[in-house]
């Protein structure tokens, strides 16, 4: 995840630590060495404040771990979102995300200029961070079951990522499911998948979600989205395979990008 690093250095700034630019620029003059030294404390000064101000974004990343095992596609959106927003561009702008550690990728995209996010959490959450209470008290986060239908109005959202969240739904809730996450988008659904084969721990996995995952063929898939009548977004798709080669990025997830309901 990245931070821009003008967040932290202006709030250095705040704190006063102007002083101490100051002096490594007065002393410089006199002492090059002196100079390095003090620019390297300087450095370490500055990585050991980031990490502590960043704090409470690790310890969430620690949070995916609970399907350690195998691949968490939540943290696959996490990386592909620079390549979301080559292929998306504006529709990037009013986003939900629909899935276990919804907090952390909400939290990101809200790092970003003209973003607004939301998060479904479609389980419990349990050992969550300040900064996830905290938007879930904002009503920023929710948690919802995701078998019924969704708290939103239709188009509310202009784009909707989902992940690790429809591989625990059988095909009876996922005929409601599905449908629904293109009925509160304008723009599209992207459907982040498990493959086949990536098989996650089961015991703890069962323990938070009731069901072990039913991972899914590409095919499987392709035949529900046309018996739902749910159409594929072959522009998207083929936007966000150029751009996952020009940013060298490899889904370890499937992709499946789905048109919005008329
Ligand atoms: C899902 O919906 C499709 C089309 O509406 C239907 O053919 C199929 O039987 C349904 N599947 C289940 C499990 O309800
Ligand atoms: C298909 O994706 C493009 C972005 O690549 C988006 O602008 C467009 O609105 C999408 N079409 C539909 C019908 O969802």
């Amino acid at each position: 995840m990245s931070r821009r690093p003008g967040n932290p250095s202006r709030r250095l700034a705040d704190d006063g630590s102007i002083p101490f630019v100051a002096s490594i620029q007065s002393k410089s003059q006199n002492s090059p060495l002196l100079s390095i030294g003090l620019v390297i404390v300087g450095a370490i000064f500055l990585i050991g404040y980031f990490y502590s101000s960043s704090g409470g974004a690790s310890s969430d990343v620690k949070d995916f771990s609970k399907l350690e095992g195998g691949a968490s596609c939540s943290s696959e959106v996490l990386q592909a979102l620079p390549v979301l927003k080559k292929a998306y561009g504006d529709s990037m702008h009013k986003v939900l995300h629909v899935g276990p550690d919804s907090c952390l990728v909400v939290s990101s995209l809200l790092e970003e200029e003209d973003t607004e996010a939301w998060g479904i959490e479609p389980y419990e959450l349990d050992d969550v961070g300040a900064k996830c209470k905290s938007l879930v008290r904002k009503g920023i986060v929710r948690v919802a079951d995701i078998k019924f239908p969704l708290p939103y109005r239709a188009k509310s959202f202009s784009l909707v990522l989902v992940s690790d969240a429809l591989d625990y739904l059988s095909p009876k809730y996922l005929n409601k499911t599905l449908p629904e996450l293109a009925r509160v988008s304008t723009d599209g659904v992207v459907i982040f998948a498990g493959y086949p084969g990536q098989q996650r721990t089961r015991g703890e996995e069962v323990a938070k979600f009731g069901r072990p995952a039913k991972l899914r063929s590409s095919s499987w898939w392709i035949r529900f989205f046309v018996q739902t009548g749910l159409d594929e977004n072959e522009t998207a798709g083929k936007k966000f395979e150029q751009a996952s080669v020009k940013k060298a990025y490899k889904p370890a997830c499937q992709v499946f990008h789905l048109k919005s309901l008329p």
